[in-house]
């Protein structure tokens, strides 16, 4: 079985972030998003993954190389427009061949392993004669279907119709960003025209294998799930990821200084005279001095953090925070400089991009 990751697109809804980065490389716990997805591919046995690229396709690269460092080998598939989640596939039918995949969305976060998902459809495919699987999807329950593809399945468990960001739901049971395919889906993108938004959508791919008669199957998710393509839910996934990971003190913390709970310093990282009170990250080189970091922060790697309080945000690496008394739910991007001049009374919530630099005074 190969892998394809989707890592182009636009990603204007985490703007300005991505006006120069991928979505894809945005951190979770200090290490990019797409890491996560690849590494679940490594572990359910995949070693042979296609990535699709955009515009930011140096950048990628870059950071992902040749897929040595995760113990896979990584293909560059680039894309010249995001012309839908179908059209992905289609470009990658040179490097698919006529092998099984699982195709992941490059800027969803999962809970649960795919090594399951993988397992049962191979065992249905094996099991099921000429009523065996070509495809699978993922569904989880979530409040407002309206913003992703959304699936209805009959009482006795039959997926009938799937329907892309619809404005009148068939049921709350949303398509996760976790499918997969056997070549069958290679006719189906082929077969399939551009829906209204312009985009070839697989939501599309999918239910004209259903119109086919070829059986598709689904599974409802177990755990958490989350689109990180919004401030508040990439948060939301930095809280969840925060909360597992294995504390660990890599770093230098000062006699002055107070760690508790799950923290991870990590290597030449300094904490002086501060408070960390986790869960909560402090990247690699990054300096925290006479300042309390609350529950469910990251701070990146190179960052210095002087004389502030913050909690609940996430910080990307080389940013400097001098002297704001209280910033919660923020996203603060690469290089950014804030600074406030005089104590401010309320809560500062910011979401700015990279190479930014804020100065505030009272
Ligand atoms: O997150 C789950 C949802 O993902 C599903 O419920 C929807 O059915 C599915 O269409 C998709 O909806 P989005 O509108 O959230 O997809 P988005 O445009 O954010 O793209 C998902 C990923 O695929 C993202 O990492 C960018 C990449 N992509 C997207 C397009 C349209 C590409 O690489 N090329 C593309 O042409």
């Amino acid at each position: 079985m190969k892998g394809l990751i989707l890592s182009g697109g636009a990603g204007t809804r985490l703007r300005p972030i991505t006006h120069t980065s991928a979505k894809q490389l945005v951190p979770i716990a200090n290490k990019p998003i797409l890491f996560y997805g690849i590494e679940a591919m490594r572990r359910a046995g995949i070693e042979d993954i296609g990535i699709i690229v955009g515009d930011t396709r140096a950048e990628i690269k870059a950071a992902v190389g040749d897929g040595s460092q995760f113990g896979v080998r990584v293909t560059y598939i680039p894309q010249d427009a995001p012309l839908g989640l179908a059209h992905c596939v289609l470009i990658a039918k040179e490097f698919l061949g006529d092998d099984e995949f699982v195709m992941y969305l490059g800027d969803n976060m999962l809970e649960q392993g795919l090594e399951r998902f993988v397992a049962e459809f191979a065992a249905a495919r094996k099991a099921g004669g000429a009523q065996a699987p070509v495809a699978q999807i993922l569904l989880c329950h979530v409040d407002d279907p309206r913003q992703f593809g959304v699936a209805e399945v009959t009482s006795d468990g039959h997926v009938v119709r799937l329907v892309e960001k619809p404005k009148d739901p068939p049921s709350d049971l949303a398509l996760v960003g976790v499918y997969l395919f056997d070549p069958t889906i290679h006719d189906a993108v082929r077969a399939i025209a551009p829906s209204a938004r312009g985009e070839l959508e697989i939501t599309d791919a999918i239910q004209w294998l259903i119109e086919q008669g070829k059986p598709v199957r689904h599974e409802v998710l177990q755990g958490w799930w989350i689109d990180t393509g919004k401030k508040d839910p990439l948060l939301e996934c930095n809280r969840l990821v925060l909360e597992v990971l294995e504390p660990r003190v890599d770093g230098d913390v000062d006699g002055a200084s107070q760690i508790e709970g799950r923290v991870v310093v990590m290597a030449g990282a300094r904490v002086v005279g501060s408070r960390i009170r986790g869960p909560a990250i402090i990247g690699a080189d990054a300096r925290v001095e006479n300042s309390y970091i609350g529950p469910y922060t990251s701070i990146g790697n190179r960052c210095s953090v002087v004389g502030s309080e913050m909690e609940h945000s996430v910080v990307l690496d080389g940013s400097a925070i001098r002297d704001v008394k209280k910033l919660t739910d923020s996203l603060i991007g690469r290089n950014v400089e804030v600074h406030t001049s005089q104590q401010r009374p309320r809560a500062l919530r910011l979401m700015l991009g990279d190479d930014s630099k804020v100065e505030l005074e009272s």
